[in-house]
């Protein structure tokens, strides 16, 4: 899909990061945007970039765990701009922790934004997209924690495994059923955002326990699982605060539109991670771990 101007992009998670990113930059191309976020105010400050830009803009506080809330996104979209042609289901968290020691509710909460969250995009808005017959594109962002797998980050790898599967199966589907609609996966390492701050985003009926079981945290399994998910925070914001700009993801994912490139690396060092990987596989051993800067 090489031609951007005057197509309408949507945007989830666009209130922060590398959505927010995403959407400018849609801007800059000519794009009318859809954002939305489960943070309403930090969707405004999005909103008053993105009109300065001179883009059309439609606006919707959307939490995407809710698949009728989503909907709604796409009626509103389609009520406003009649189409969709780039589809960016980007909102995300992160929790962390011991594997047996996460509480359900955080696992849930991270599943359902990360995995489900993608699904109600797709479900909400491919069926219109394909009845609307143009060429489209839909970016789902999962993560390089997506590709390479890591101690301490339980739900957050499974979850983006996930979403680089769920991404394979929808390419698939799209192209056995003939439609213009390519397929991106977004996997990127370090980006300066505030993924690292996502408990911020926790519901409240999520107890904000940073992965220890109520039951438990008195005992020493709960304090080695909160040191666990405190350990790998304190990493991701460390490392995060030292990665590359959203707005350099951005240029990879418009790069990734116009060419039609299924898999998205954001820095050099992966794609022979992933030949090590996947050699590590072959010979039946654990792959080594990664430098996720
Ligand atoms: N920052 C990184 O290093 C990095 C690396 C790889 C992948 N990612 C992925 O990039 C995506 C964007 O994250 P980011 O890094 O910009 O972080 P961020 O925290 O800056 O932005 C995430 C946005 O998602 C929104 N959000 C959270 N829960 C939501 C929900 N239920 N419904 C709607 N919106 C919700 C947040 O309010 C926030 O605006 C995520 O999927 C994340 O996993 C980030």
């Amino acid at each position: 899909m090489d031609d951007l101007q005057d197509k309408v992009a949507v945007v989830t998670g666009a209130g922060s990061g590398i959505g927010r990113a995403l959407a400018q930059r849609f801007a800059f191309e000519g794009m009318r945007l859809a954002v939305a976020d489960i943070e309403a105010d930090a969707l405004d400050e999005t909103v008053a970039l993105l009109l300065d830009a001179g883009a059309q803009v439609l606006a919707r506080p959307t939490d995407v765990t809710d698949a009728a809330d989503v909907a709604e996104l796409a009626a509103d979209v389609y009520d406003r701009f009649g189409a969709a042609h780039v589809l960016c289901n980007n909102a995300g968290v992160f929790a962390g922790g011991l594997l047996w020691e996460l509480d359900d509710a955080t696992v849930d909460w991270v599943l359902d934004v990360n995995v489900r969250g993608i699904l109600h995009g797709v479900r909400a808005f491919v069926p219109r997209m394909l009845a609307g017959g143009e060429p489209g594109h839909v970016v789902n962002t999962a993560s390089s924690a997506g590709i390479f797998g890591s101690p301490y980050t339980g739900p957050y790898t499974v979850s983006k495994f996930a979403a680089v599967g769920m991404s394979e199966v929808l390419a698939w589907d799209l192209s056995i059923s003939g439609a213009p609609i390519g397929v991106s996966v977004l996997c990127p390492g370090a980006v300066a955002t505030r993924i690292g701050f996502s408990d911020r985003n926790r519901p409240a009926e999520v107890e904000a326990d940073k992965g220890v079981p109520a039951d438990d945290a008195d005992t020493e399994a709960g304090a080695d699982a909160a040191s666990a998910a405190a350990l790998v925070t304190g990493a991701l914001r460390d490392t995060t605060a030292k990665g590359i700009g959203p707005e350099v993801v951005a240029d990879h994912v418009v790069d990734a539109i116009r060419t039609d490139r299924f898999l998205v690396f954001t820095g050099d060092g992966y794609a022979e991670a992933l030949r090590g990987r996947t050699d590590a596989l072959l010979d039946g051993v654990l792959p080594p771990l990664i430098d996720f800067t």
